[in-house]
Order: C-alpha cells, then sequence, then structure tokens
C-alpha cells in the first residue's frame, strides 16, 4: 500500500509559481491498479516522480 497525504509540489521560477499538486491524497492499495490521467500539464509526471521518490514534496508552506 502506497498513501500518500495532501501532497504538494510548487514549481518556482523566478516570480513565476507554478502550484503543480495541490493537497493531493490517494491510497494505492495492494492488488489494485491505478490510472493516472488528465491532460498536459495537469501534474502527472510530478505525481510520478515524488512516487518514485525522484522529487521531493512540499509538505507544508506558509506565506511570510
Ligand atoms: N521542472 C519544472 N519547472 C517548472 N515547472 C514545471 C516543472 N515540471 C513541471 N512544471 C509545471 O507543473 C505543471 C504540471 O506539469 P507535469 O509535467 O507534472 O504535467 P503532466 O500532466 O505530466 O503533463 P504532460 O501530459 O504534458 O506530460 C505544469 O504547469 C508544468 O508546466
Ligand atoms: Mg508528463
Amino acid at each position: 500500500m502506497l498513501e500518500l497525504v495532501e501532497v504538494s509540489r510548487i514549481y518556482e521560477m523566478g516570480d513565476n509559481i507554478v502550484h503543480a499538486l495541490s493537497g493531493f491524497s490517494y491510497t494505492f492499495r495492494n492488488g489494485s491498479m491505478t490510472v493516472v490521467s488528465g491532460p498536459s500539464g495537469s501534474g502527472k509526471s510530478t505525481l510520478l516522480n515524488l512516487i518514485a521518490a525522484t522529487d521531493v514534496p512540499h509538505i507544508r508552506r506558509y506565506k511570510a
């Protein structure tokens, strides 16, 4: 089982801030199949990179 709880990933490029994932929660259960689908830019690769641990999520982010 793999459980994602309130996972967020923000990309910052100068003044440009992209909220690629915002508080995403999902539980992948053993023996079940999950399809990740959505339009280009919806965050599929961002999600898979986090699951593969090739990237790290933003646990929580506060405005200064
Ligand atoms: N390294 C990065 N730096 C800045 N912005 C990024 C980066 N990677 C992704 N983004 C942005 O994050 C958002 C989600 O991108 P992501 O690549 O996860 O989407 P996707 O669903 O995999 O798209 P596609 O179907 O085109 O592969 C998009 O707005 C994208 O421009
Ligand atoms: Mg992609």
